[in-house]
């Protein structure tokens, strides 16, 4: 098969583990090369710790199994409350797009209708217009191309100095583009001026590093980073949901890294933003869907081949690419994939999510 789907929605306890290991134990070896396997779980019952215990421990059995089976596959785990608002994300892990996201728990929480459906599906973003910050290069660019192929309407955000680059690619993709330092106190107001209409889809992806270990970091440093990629977030989200210019249905995603959720030496300044997204995310999306009906979720990128990456010491660079489960380093697209899924107008109940898009790898497991 090219996919296994395992439903252990109904495993309360131990016993009813034993169900998965008959179901899989003959098929895994069989699974295609790039195959891919989704277990399908619950939440876990607070007020019955069979039940939690044996959902959690599918959790533990797919991130095991995704370390195992090896060949371009991959394993996730989807828990889900509501069957039907689960298809964007199946859709989106049984295909191509999902080939750098392996040992992944996403939560599909009830289903949210803020969004208008799509007129063709081929084209999910038509008539939506999206903002990506950083996108003059690298992870940014590829975002911006992935939504302008969906039908988007962009804006490619980037610094003064990257302004020729940024101006470059929207023209190739009927956007538009915008040059801002996403540090600015009024960036959140230059950005509601720049998208009458507002906006559908806001990518925060603007990032630097300035590594140095704790010792001999300046404040400097430290205050460079956290400013882009943390704090800017903060008050450019805040200024537009506050002044209504991210539309109902909208979604934002915000860039995580895995050196932020694992820890990474050198990088005391950027991990620390980027731990700050997954903050921001979790605290902010149920209420940004209560009173917005706009979804709040981040990608949390592993070793992707960028800029960024490049300037990497040799050693470490090979050793970013190849511990991963999947044994290599993911391009932009993969991230830009994610990113896409994460925009459409069916994820409404993909919300509050830290989804790593790093091959599974070994850091921070
Ligand atoms: N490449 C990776 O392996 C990796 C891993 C984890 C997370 N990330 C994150 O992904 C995002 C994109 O990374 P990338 O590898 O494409 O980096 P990159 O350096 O190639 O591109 C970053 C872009 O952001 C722009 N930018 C920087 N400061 C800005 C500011 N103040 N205002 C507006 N734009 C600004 C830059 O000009 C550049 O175009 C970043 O948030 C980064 O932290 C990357």
């Amino acid at each position: 098969p090219a996919a296994v789907v395992l439903d252990a929605t109904g495993v309360r306890d131990v016993d009813a583990l034993a169900e998965v290991h008959a179901a899989l134990h003959p098929v895994v070896r069989s699974v295609a090369t790039s195959g891919r396997v989704v277990v399908l779980g619950a939440p876990l019952d607070a007020e019955d710790h069979h039940q939690a215990a044996a959902q959690q421990a599918l959790e533990g059995f797919t991130r095991s199994l995704g370390k195992e089976i090896g060949g371009g596959r991959t394993v996730n785990l989807v828990r889900l409350t509501d069957a039907a608002a689960a298809g964007s994300t199946l859709c989106f892990l049984l295909s191509p797009a999902s080939a750098y996201v392996s040992g992944q728990v996403i939560e599909v929480g009830p289903p949210d209708d803020s969004a208008a459906p799509p007129d063709a599906p081929e084209l999910p973003l038509a008539g939506r217009t999206a903002l990506v910050t950083g996108a003059a290069r690298g992870i940014g660019a590829a975002v911006a191309e992935t939504l302008a192929g969906q039908g988007a309407r962009v804006v490619v955000l980037d610094v003064p100095q990257a302004e020729q680059e940024a101006r470059r690619l929207a023209e190739r993709l009927g956007g538009t583009a915008l040059a801002l330092d996403i540090t600015a106190a009024d960036a959140g107001e230059r950005i509601a001026a720049a998208v009458p209409g507002g906006l559908d889809v806001l990518i925060h992806n603007a990032g630097v590093t300035r590594d140095r270990r704790l010792a001999n970091m300046p404040a400097e440093r430290w205050s460079s980073v956290l400013d882009v990629n943390l704090a800017s977030v903060l008050r450019t989200t805040d200024a537009l949901l506050g002044s209504g210019t991210v539309n109902r249905g909208g979604r934002i995603v915000a860039t995580a890294s895995i050196a932020g959720l694992a820890g990474n030496a050198g990088q005391t300044n950027y991990g620390a933003s980027k731990a700050g997204i997954a903050g921001l995310v979790r605290s902010l999306a149920p209420r940004a869907l209560a009173e917005h009906g706009v979804t709040v979720n981040a990608v949390a990128p592993g070793f992707i081949e960028t800029r960024m990456t490049a300037a990497v010491p040799l050693f470490i660079r090979e050793a970013g690419r190849r511990m991963n489960s999947l044994a290599q380093g993911g391009l932009p697209v993969d991230v830009a994939r994610t990113t896409a899924w994460l925009a459409h107008p069916a994820s409404g109940a993909v919300n509050g999510q830290v989804v790593r898009v790093c091959g599974q790898s070994l850091l921070g497991a």
